[in-house]
């Protein structure tokens, strides 16, 4: 977080979040993205090398292979090799080098991806987790490649991105043994409109910088978070720790007025890294809370840490984790917790990725 935005939720702290009597509990009673490691393939390495690396290359190990090969093909002698390799070491090397440099005893047999299908809205990402087999082969480097690169695009790590509306396959392939491969079919649809309605993405509300909720959506605080919290401060408390509910449900009106103050004091980009304007909070769903101190130091008091490590068991979500403010488009907030019910909370939880990696979509204002 940047000093600025710190110092001003220090500041401003629970007046920002003053409405503590909603849902409020009294005292005493909040990867980049995974990748897997692409080095160099060895077949491009082959492609990409200089003349002279080449031939050293060739020379250091695989003479005797040159030999027998060119040997076991035209049946020529010895001398005979010896003095084709003297007078044509180019072509000698353009026909043998790719064969020789590939350690075919431990390369890749088989590729399996942890999706088959995608689905994405235009800008939205996802990364299938790829399981090279054998587990022990030296060289699992990857080669992604998208059919139709104005539908989705992937790079290097398998990240895909939806850029237009359609079908596409993108397919990765071992480097290191160019007969194995996986595809994943990918689908982008165009971002769905509001119209009124709050969006529910595989079941779950949005609310973010892309999705907004209709001005007249007042839930209030939800039941089901409220005693899920509840669960959860117990658990906390019966092990000395004191976790408390310092801002809960937030009506359209209240954000607005909160986004306004902001804007006057930081102005609107700074603002806009950490307050949400009216209709795109998640305190507006009724299914998020603010815990405790709204503060970076949060993260590094035993309840941050507890919370941190156990708000999934209870069905919550840390929203806006660390370093993901271009996916979130929110600043690092360790007190904002997310209510997604247990069996959801745990599955982002261990996905390891945001709400939005998670589920392929957006947040970024249309302005
Ligand atoms: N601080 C979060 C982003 C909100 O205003 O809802
Ligand atoms: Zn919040």
């Amino acid at each position: 977080m940047k000093k600025t935005a710190a110092a001003l939720l220090l500041c401003l702290g629970l007046t920002a979040c003053s409405p503590i009597e909603d849902g409020a509990v009294p005292a005493g009673g909040d990867i980049e993205t995974g990748s897997s490691s692409v080095s160099d393939t060895t077949a491009s390495v082959t492609e990409n090398m200089t003349e002279s690396e080449t031939t050293e290359s060739i020379t250091e190990t695989t003479t005797e292979n040159i030999i027998a090969e060119t040997s076991a093909e035209s049946v020529t002698t010895a001398e005979e090799v010896t003095a084709q390799t003297e007078t044509s070491t180019e072509s000698v090397i353009s026909e043998t080098s790719a064969e020789t440099v590939i350690d075919t005893e431990n390369r890749p047999e088989s590729i399996t991806l942890s999706t088959y299908e995608i689905q994405l809205t235009v800008g939205g990402k996802k990364m299938p987790i790829v399981t090279m087999l054998p587990a022990d082969c030296p060289d699992k480097s990857e080669i992604w490649e998208s059919d139709d690169t104005k539908v989705a695009k992937v790079d290097g790590y398998g990240n895909i991105t939806g850029i237009s509306e359609g079908s596409c396959t993108v397919t990765v392939t071992a480097a290191a043994n160019k007969s194995v491969s996986a595809s994943v079919k990918v689908t982008v649809t165009a971002p769905p409109q509001t119209h009124g309605e709050p969006t529910y993405i595989d079941g779950i509300l949005i609310a973010n910088k892309t999705y907004a909720l209709p001005a007249d959506y007042a839930p209030g605080v939800q039941p089901e978070a409220e005693a899920a919290f509840k669960e959860m401060q117990s658990a906390a408390w019966s092990e000395g720790l004191n976790i408390w509910i310092a801002s809960g449900y937030r009506s359209y009106e209240y954000q607005s007025g909160l986004y306004e103050r902001y804007v006057n004091r930081s102005g609107k980009a700074e603002a806009d890294r950490y307050s949400a304007r009216p209709g795109h909070s998640e305190h507006q769903t009724g299914l998020a809370f603010d815990l405790n101190s709204i503060d970076d130091s949060f993260a590094d008091t035993a309840e941050g840490k507890w919370v941190a490590e156990h708000c999934h068991e209870y069905g919550f979500i840390i929203r806006y984790p660390k370093g993901a403010e271009d996916i979130t488009g929110y600043i690092y907030e360790p007190w904002h917790i997310r209510y997604l019910g247990k069996e959801t909370a745990e599955k982002v939880h261990n996905s390891g990725l945001t709400l939005e990696e998670y589920l392929g979509i957006t947040s970024v204002y249309a302005e």
